[in-house]
């Protein structure tokens, strides 16, 4: 068996003008599918290949974990975007978000400010621990909540590979437009789960 990349969950052109079409093409075609072909060479023959793949998450590491979380990542940030997002989350994630960090506005500017301030390559998280309390984790590399044992809510890939073409080196502006593409509906699903 090998990991499959799944298809993106909407058309290459559709979050456009948060990333371009082209822009979607490097990271879905280029990087995204890059990890999933190393992930299959390196656990061609070996345990791991039998296993899904957050199972490979949990258990891996050195290179089988980066290409591995870095497949499951990338694949949840689809899910977190939508042609239709934007907006505000409801009902229980929302009161959720008020406990934790005060208010929605509040929320959004930390996350915002920890995926800014995150240095070198890596995701800023939304996740939640066994209690459901939220936490904002910004995670090096292709770090991911699921190592930490805890369940990731949200995510934006900040690695430069994920703006460079329509946002150069403006980081800020590619987070601070981020908010309009935001899946709320999946990311309930996820705080719910
Ligand atoms: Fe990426």
């Amino acid at each position: 068996m090998t990991f499959q990349q799944p298809d993106l969950p909407y058309d290459l052109k559709d979050l456009d003008p948060f990333v371009s079409e082209e822009q979607m093409d490097y990271h879905y075609n280029k990087h995204h599918a890059a990890y999933f072909k190393k992930l299959n060479a390196l656990v061609e023959g070996k345990p791991e290949s039998d296993k899904d793949l957050e199972t490979v998450v949990k258990e891996s590491t050195g290179g089988v974990f980066n290409n591995a979380a870095q497949a499951w990542n990338h694949t949840f940030f689809w899910d977190c975007m939508s042609p239709n997002g934007g907006g505000e989350p409801s009902g229980n994630l929302m009161k959720a978000i008020e406990r934790d960090f005060g208010s929605l506005e509040d929320f959004m500017q930390k996350f915002s400010d920890s995926a800014a301030t995150l240095f070198g390559s890596g995701w800023a998280w939304l996740a939640k621990d066994s209690q459901g309390k939220l936490e904002i984790m910004p995670l090096s590399n292709a770090d991911t909540p699921l190592k930490h044992g805890k369940t990731p809510i949200l995510t934006l890939d900040v690695w430069e590979h994920a703006y460079y073409i329509d946002y150069r080196n403006e980081r800020p502006r590619f987070i601070e437009q981020f908010r309009e593409v935001i899946n709320w509906d999946f990311v309930d699903q996820c705080y719910q789960g």
